[in-house]
C-alpha cells in the first residue's frame, strides 16, 4: 500500500511534463518509456520482450477468434479513457500476452511489475480510491497458476476480460466477436514447447507482420459481414503502424517514416470505407496489402539506423 501516489490524470500529465522537461534533449521518446520503472535498462527493455507462447489451432473458427483477440490485444482504443489516451493495450502491462516485470504507472503501480486495475486513474466505474496494485500475470505460464478460470465450458474468462474492459478501462462494449477473441488469445497462450524465460529481440519484421495479420483479420471479419470487428482490427493495424512509425524518428529515417505515416493514412481512408458499408471496402483492404509489399521492404532495409536496435536507443540517436 502506498496512499502516497498521485491518483488524479492531472497529476500524471504534470508529472509527464516535468519528466519531459528533465530528459536530455537527445532522449528519443517511445511512448512505452512512460510506463517504465525508473533505473532500469530502457534501451535493452525496449528492444526485447518475451516470447509469446501462443499456440493457434489448425480448426478454422478458433484460428480466425485468436488472431482477432491477438490483435485486440494490442490495441489501446478498445480499453477507454486515460488507458486509450495514454497508448496503453492489454499488451502494454502482458507483453507478448506475457507479464511485464518493469511496468511502472504513476497513480496504478505499486513495486515495478504490479498494477491497480481497479485505480480510478483508468475508470470511472470501478476506481474505488483504495491503492491495490496486484502482480501482473504472466498468462503464458501454467493455467494452474491463474486465478480466472480458462475452461471452455466457463463463461468466467469472457465475464472476467469483459468487465476490465468497459468497467476497469471505461471502454465501450466491444463487438462480441472481439470480446470472443480476447478470451480465445488468452486460452491459446500456453508455456507447451515455449521458453517462458527467453526475451528475444523485437524486430520490425515482426511488427509488420503484426500489421498484416490484423487486415487479414479485418478482411476475415468482413467476409462474415463483421464491420464492427474490422473496423477493430483496422485500428489494431493503424496503432502498430504509429508504433513503427516513432522508431524511425531522425533525419536519415524521414523516407521510411512517410511511407509508413502515408500505408497509415490509406488505412484511415478504409476504414472510412468500412464504417460507410461501401461495396469495395474488402478490395481496398486487398490493394492495401499489395502495397505493403513496396514500403515495407524499405522499412526493413533501413532497420539498423532504426530504435529497434539496443544501441541506437543508448545512443541517444
Ligand atoms: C494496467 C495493467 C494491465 C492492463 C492494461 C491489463 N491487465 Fe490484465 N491484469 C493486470 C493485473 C495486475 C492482473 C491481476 C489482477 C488481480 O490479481 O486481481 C491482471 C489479470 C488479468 C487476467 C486474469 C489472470 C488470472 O489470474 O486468471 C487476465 C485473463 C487478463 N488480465 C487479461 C487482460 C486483457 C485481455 C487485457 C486487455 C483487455 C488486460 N488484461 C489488460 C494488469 C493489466
Amino acid at each position: 500500500m502506498d496512499r502516497a501516489r498521485p491518483r488524479s490524470g492531472l497529476l500524471i500529465a504534470a508529472a509527464g511534463l516535468i519528466l519531459a522537461a528533465a530528459a536530455p534533449a537527445n532522449t528519443p521518446r517511445l511512448r512505452a518509456m512512460h510506463w517504465l520503472a525508473p533505473g532500469v535498462d530502457a534501451a535493452r527493455i525496449l528492444t526485447h520482450e518475451p516470447s509469446e507462447c501462443l499456440i493457434v489451432p489448425q480448426e478454422p473458427e478458433t484460428a480466425y477468434r485468436i488472431e482477432i483477440g491477438r490483435a485486440a490485444f494490442r490495441t489501446p482504443l478498445i480499453l477507454g479513457g486515460q488507458a486509450a489516451r495514454t497508448g496503453i493495450s492489454c499488451a502494454s502491462c502482458h507483453r507478448n500476452g506475457r507479464t511485464n516485470r518493469d511496468f511502472d504507472f504513476p497513480g496504478v503501480s505499486g513495486a515495478p511489475g504490479t498494477a491497480d486495475v481497479t485505480s480510478s486513474v483508468f475508470s470511472a466505474h470501478r476506481g474505488d480510491d483504495i491503492d491495490d496494485p496486484r502482480p501482473i500475470p504472466d498468462l503464458g505460464g501454467l493455467k494452474s497458476r491463474l486465478k480466472v478460470s480458462q475452461d471452455a465450458a466457463s463463461p468466467a474468462l469472457r465475464t472476467f476480460i469483459g468487465g476490465l474492459v468497459t468497467e476497469e478501462f471505461d471502454g465501450p462494449a466491444p463487438p462480441s466477436a472481439v470480446l470472443d477473441g480476447l478470451v480465445a488469445y488468452v486460452r491459446a497462450l500456453s508455456p507447451r514447447d515455449c521458453d517462458l524465460t527467453a526475451t528475444p529481440p523485437i524486430r520490425v519484421a515482426g511488427a509488420i507482420a503484426d500489421v498484416r495479420r490484423a487486415i487479414r483479420a479485418a478482411r476475415s471479419a468482413l467476409a462474415r459481414g463483421d464491420a464492427a470487428t474490422a473496423v477493430v482490427m483496422i485500428q489494431s493495424a493503424r496503432s502498430r503502424l504509429g508504433d513503427i512509425a516513432e522508431r524511425y524518428a531522425g533525419p536519415d529515417l524521414a523516407p521510411a517514416q512517410s511511407a509508413i505515416r502515408l500505408a497509415a493514412g490509406d488505412l484511415t481512408a478504409d476504414l472510412q470505407a468500412v464504417r460507410q458499408g461501401a461495396a469495395d471496402a474488402d478490395r481496398r483492404l486487398a490493394t492495401w496489402q499489395a502495397r505493403s509489399e513496396v514500403w515495407a521492404t524499405a522499412v526493413k532495409r533501413d532497420e539498423h539506423q532504426s530504435l529497434y536496435r539496443t544501441a541506437n536507443i543508448r545512443s541517444g540517436r
